[in-house]
């Protein structure tokens, strides 16, 4: 495959992967009421916004470099990781989840930086953007699993 292909189809896993935790996100700090809310609360309410925001950057990127946004028919559930939040779930098994999902974005965004560090300066830059919040989310919610 060529490298263009391969960045279009790992642009489109990190736009789907940051829609799903932003759902996530949302569906966490609205449904789960038993969830030492005034203290996760609006930590999840600033990550959803914020990964929504990480989606918007790709799809600008993905535009720049002449590919197609994907649109929701294109959004397979069984392959971006998507978990169903159940507000019975005990809080340390929704952190493990969202931990999982931080790790899987990271992937894709050093995947990305190893394809276009030498010839794509502009797309490897905004992937180190978004794998530096990637990684603070992911120190955040290894701490908050460890309170
Ligand atoms: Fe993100
Ligand atoms: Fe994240």
């Amino acid at each position: 495959m060529d490298e263009s292909k391969t960045l279009n189809q790992y642009l489109c896993q990190a736009y789907f992967s940051e829609i799903s935790a932003a759902i996530n996100y949302l569906s966490i700090f609205n449904n789960c009421s038993g969830l030492k809310r005034e203290y996760l609360a609006s930590i999840f309410k600033d990550e959803a916004a914020e990964e929504f925001g990480h989606a918007a950057k790709i799809a600008d990127r993905m535009k720049i470099k002449g590919f197609t946004v994907p649109g929701l028919s294109e959004f397979n559930l069984a392959t971006q990781g998507a978990i169903q939040i159940e507000s019975m779930m005990t809080t340390n098994a929704i952190l493990s989840y969202l931990i999982v999902d931080e790790i899987e974005v990271i992937k894709i965004y050093k995947s990305i930086i190893d394809l276009t560090k030498d010839t794509d300066p502009g797309t490897a830059d905004l992937a180190t953007q978004l794998l530096i919040d990637e990684e603070e989310h992911l120190s955040k919610l290894q701490h908050l699993i460890g309170d």
